[in-house]
């Protein structure tokens, strides 16, 4: 893939299996902009707008939001100059016709996408993750009760915010989100593969192993 600049990139994976733990770091590493469809749908919620509100609800359901609503929201976010510098995409496609438009809207853009980063973990493996984890009211970066703490109890390592439970991150909605993404997105993985792009990672694995991993596959 080559080249330490302008990499555009998605990053794929189960709900919990560590997208936005990884992006956080990868995003330093290769200066590259973070676009996270869930974290825009969770600032839209925290400012109140009426797309916020219409949101929630599919969010709090463990729904997907229409991909109408996305796609709209995405495209106008890439169309900003600092993903001119290349950007991960995290969340975002999770259905087939999302993934289609985002290849309409790149073609239209000039912009040819490097590589689909694959986080592989089991399903069981992803209900203690979610249940446990913890995020910054600040920063938005994620914590997990147990298998990654904060060095203070409740509070973020890097900037010292409050971390709170996310509204869907509760068994019952848990569960729902696991079942979409089986219905929805995984068929998304053959997608990308039959493009050539995709780069399956094992994300059962230490946190800084699943890194390693990805930046090792990007070298190549
Ligand atoms: P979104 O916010 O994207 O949620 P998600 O896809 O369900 O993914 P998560 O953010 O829950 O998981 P993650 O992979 O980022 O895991 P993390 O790194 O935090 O979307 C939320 C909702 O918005 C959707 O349900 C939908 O309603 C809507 N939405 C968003 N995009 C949409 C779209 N394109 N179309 C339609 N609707 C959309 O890690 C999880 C936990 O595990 C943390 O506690 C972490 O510390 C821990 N952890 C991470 N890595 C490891 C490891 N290697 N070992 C042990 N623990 C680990
Ligand atoms: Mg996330
Ligand atoms: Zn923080």
């Amino acid at each position: 893939m080559g080249g330490d600049c302008k990499l555009k990139l998605l990053i794929m994976g189960p709900p919990g299996a560590g997208k936005g733990t990884q992006a956080e770091v990868l995003i330093k590493e290769l200066n590259i902009t973070h676009v996270s469809t869930g974290d825009m749908f969770r600032a839209a919620i925290k400012e109140g707008t009426e797309m916020g509100k219409k949101a929630k609800e599919y969010m709090d359901a463990g729904k997907l939001v229409p991909d109408e609503v996305v796609v709209g929201m995405v495209k106008e976010r890439l169309s900003q100059p600092d993903c001119s510098q290349g950007f991960l995409l995290d969340g975002f496609p999770r259905t087939l016709p999302q993934a289609d438009a985002l290849s309409i809207t790149l073609d239209q853009m000039g912009v040819v996408l490097d590589g689909v980063i694959n986080i592989d973990v089991a399903r069981e493996k992803l209900m203690a993750r979610l249940t446990g984890r913890r995020v910054c009211k600040g920063c938005g970066a994620s914590y997990h009760v147990i298998f990654n703490p904060p060095a203070t109890e409740s509070k973020c390592n890097s900037c010292g915010g409050e971390l709170y439970q996310r509204d869907d991150d509760n068994e019952a909605t848990v569960s729902n989100r696991l079942d979409v993404y089986e219905a929805q997105t995984q068929p998304l993985i053959d997608y990308y593969k039959g493009k050539g792009l995709l780069f399956n990672i094992d994300g059962d694995q230490d946190i800084n192993k699943v890194l390693a991993d990805i930046l090792a596959v990007l070298k190549r």
